[in-house]
């Protein structure tokens, strides 16, 4: 049965957001950039460091075993998050970022000049720059998919742009700026019609949304642990084991060999095969238990949640003279991208931390959808599972502030 939702215990449970930024308690609104972490996640780091570490993988002595055994049960905890079949579906990796760039660099051998990739123009930088090395190295073709007004991506110009050549359609579950959640399943039927594989970077949606790889049919999910209430330098890949055997390593090294003597080599299977070195120990062993702490809750009443924050968010700024809302596809996810006419983000972004509330201000790592919605960076506040309705109220009234000091 799932824990009770309870905004107020959960956060007693977030050391930091006891805290004040000046002289005012901390609105933290800036989770889609990276969330805080609960005690549950900074003890398994800290119990994890002071009473069971060593490498794992490589000895044969106790901690050795136990610190390995938590390492593994951390990826089960990954493959039953999104319910992938097997944990050697499974890649450890530093974040989103590096697991798009281990598809992307596995993907060379099969890269020939002319074979397309499809991507929209909402995808975060993770997800075009990668692709762009596979342009520049090996001629690969980047076609890029539109966003209509709402936000939403144009599913005929996607069908329009599939052909046989194209090798992967890489898109985002979930915008970043617009809040966005692509349809994963139509995406899917649609690329595996045209022969073509599908990357969903779910780097946005993997702490809102239910995700079952195996029902979504994808080829390949990627994940970052910060922004799912776990620590920085741990994300995963899921990979469909036949997709995963056809990828090139993506860094040589220690673990991810069979044999290697002084003229040839022999890699390890998937997952070690692409865990080269001594991987993010303590990070994984905290996201495992990033993953089970969100697990106690029913995640739809959290989104729920969230979405009650975002629409109170939203309901007090449309139609406010000067304010536009970037983003408002119909089961867009808690994520509000604005602009305030004749004001920087920044300024806005800078005096709303006057009143202790965080946003992101920026292009967000996303300069072909800035490029699509004609500004250069807009404002963003993104909402967790700890924030309440009384911080979405203290936020509208310093952004009111904000735009009698601004325009
Ligand atoms: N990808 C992160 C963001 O959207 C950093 O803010």
């Amino acid at each position: 049965m799932s824990r009770a939702f309870d905004v107020e215990a959960i956060r007693s449970e977030f050391p930091i957001l006891s805290r004040e930024v000046n002289g005012k308690p901390l609105i933290y609104f800036d989770n889609a950039a990276s969330a805080q972490k609960p005690n549950a996640v900074l003890n398994a780091m800290s119990d994890q460091g002071r009473t069971a570490y060593a490498n794992v993988h490589r000895g044969i002595h106790t901690l050795a075993n136990e610190t390995t055994e938590a390492y593994e049960a951390a990826r089960e905890m990954v493959r039953a998050f999104i319910n992938a079949g097997s944990v050697n579906e499974i890649i450890f990796t530093k974040g989103g970022t590096e697991a798009i760039n281990l598809v992307a660099y596995g993907l060379t051998g099969e890269i020939e000049p002319g074979d397309e990739i499809v991507l929209s123009v909402m995808e975060h930088h993770s997800n075009i720059v990668a692709w762009h090395f596979l342009r520049e190295r090996y001629g690969a073709v980047l076609k890029w998919i539109d966003v209509d007004d709402s936000g939403a991506l144009d599913m005929a110009a996607l069908e329009a742009a599939l052909s046989p050549k194209t090798k992967i359609v890489a898109i985002t579950h979930m915008s970043n700026v617009l809040g966005t959640v692509t349809q994963a399943d139509e995406i899917v039927r649609l690329a595996h019609a045209a022969g073509a594989e599908v990357l969903f970077d779910g780097c946005q949606s993997g702490v809102h949304l239910e995700v079952d790889v195996q029902a979504l049919d994808c080829d390949y999910y990627v994940l970052t642990g910060h922004k799912i209430y776990g620590p920085t330098g741990i994300g995963a890949l899921y990979g469909k084991a036949k997709s995963l055997a056809r990828l090139r390593p993506f860094q040589g090294g220690g673990e991810m060999i069979e044999i290697v003597e002084r003229d040839r080599v022999t890699y390890n299977e998937a997952p070690h095969k692409f865990e080269a070195g001594t991987p993010p120990i303590l990070q994984a062993i905290g996201f495992g238990a990033a993953l089970d702490w969100l697990c106690q809750f029913d995640k739809s009443e959290v989104l729920e949640h969230e979405h009650a924050l975002y629409n109170r968010a939203y309901e007090a700024v449309r139609g406010v003279n000067g304010l536009t809302v970037h983003g408002t596809a119909p089961g867009k996810g808690p994520v509000l991208s604005f602009s305030m006419d004749g004001a920087h983000p920044h300024d806005v972004a800078q005096i709303l931390d006057r009143y202790g509330v965080a946003v992101r201000a920026g292009h967000h790592c996303a300069q072909p959808l800035m490029e699509h919605l004609g500004v250069s960076a807009t404002a963003r506040a993104s909402f967790g599972i700890y924030n309440t309705l009384e911080e979405v109220d203290a936020f509208i009234q310093a952004l009111h502030k904000a735009r009698g000091m601004l325009i």
